[in-house]
Order: structure tokens, then C-alpha cells, then sequence
């Protein structure tokens, strides 16, 4: 069975708390639960992992290019944050691991402020999610899997 990596970035340790109009009333520890369920249904394995640090992110990502051309990862589900919006260094470091990943948003960001209508990750992703809340997660983790194991 391969491995899907969920990555979160900054600030989605908060989540419950933050900006629940925007974001919900969901944990991080609910939205994990539902990716573990998905990645049962698609016979997949969880790594589900949240950073506040840009560095701790592009590891993780070179370390999924690694597991990936080994193999053993179907791919990245990513939700950057704030550094969707921001980092080079991310962009690079998915463009550089070649590794299949996934942008994800739990918000629609493009119905949001001018600032996050761009995207660092999008160019780079080989799909882009945004606005279906935490659910988004689980759509993410199927088109994964329909992308890895078609039909
Ligand atoms: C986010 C959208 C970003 O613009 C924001 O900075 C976040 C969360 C989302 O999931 O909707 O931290 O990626």
C-alpha cells in the first residue's frame, strides 16, 4: 500500500479557533481523522503532518519526491497556508522533489482578499482544490488515488 503525505503549513494547527467563519469549527485533529478514513477507502496510508516553518515543509516535500520516485508515496496532499501566497522556496522544492501533489484551500481563496488569488504552488500542483471546507481533504486523498490507481 503507498503512502499519502497531508501536509498543512502555517497557522492550520489553529484551526477550531481561527477564523471559524472562514474556516470552520473543526480541529486539525478531525480533519486527520477524516484523512485517515479516506485513505482507508482508497487503500492508502496515511502521513498526516502540520508545520509552522517554511524549512520543515520543503524537508518534508523533498523527503515525499524521494519516497515517491521509490515507490512508496502516491503523492502530496499540501494546504501551505499563508505561504501559498508567498514562497518560492516551496514552489521550488515541489518542482525540484517532481513529486505528485495536490494545492489544497480549505476556503475558497479566490472569493477572498486580491492577496490570495496568487499562487506560488499552482503552477507546480498537478491539481488545485479550494472551497469544499475540510472536506476538500477527502476529495483531495480520492483524486490522489484516481490519479495513481485509475478506474
Ligand atoms: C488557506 C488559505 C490561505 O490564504 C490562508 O493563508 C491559510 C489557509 C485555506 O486553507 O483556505 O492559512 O490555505
Amino acid at each position: 500500500m503507498k503512502t499519502v503525505l497531508v501536509l498543512n503549513g502555517p497557522n492550520l494547527n489553529l484551526l477550531g479557533t481561527r477564523e471559524p467563519a472562514v474556516y470552520g469549527a473543526q480541529t486539525l485533529a478531525d480533519v486527520e481523522a477524516l484523512c485517515l478514513t479516506a485513505c482507508a477507502t482508497h487503500g492508502l496510508v496515511l502521513d498526516f503532518r502540520q508545520s509552522n516553518h517554511e524549512g520543515v515543509l520543503i524537508d518534508a516535500i523533498q523527503e515525499a519526491g524521494r519516497a515517491q520516485a521509490a515507490g512508496t508515496l502516491a503523492g502530496v496532499v499540501l494546504n501551505a497556508g499563508a505561504y501559498t501566497h508567498t514562497s518560492v522556496a516551496i514552489m521550488d522544492a515541489i518542482k525540484g522533489a517532481g513529486v505528485t501533489l495536490i494545492e489544497l484551500h480549505i476556503s475558497n481563496v479566490h472569493a477572498r482578499e486580491a492577496f490570495r488569488h496568487h499562487s506560488y504552488i499552482s503552477p507546480v500542483a498537478k491539481a488545485v482544490m479550494a472551497g469544499f471546507g475540510i472536506k476538500g481533504y477527502a476529495l483531495a486523498i480520492a483524486g490522489l488515488a484516481e490519479l495513481t490507481q485509475p478506474g
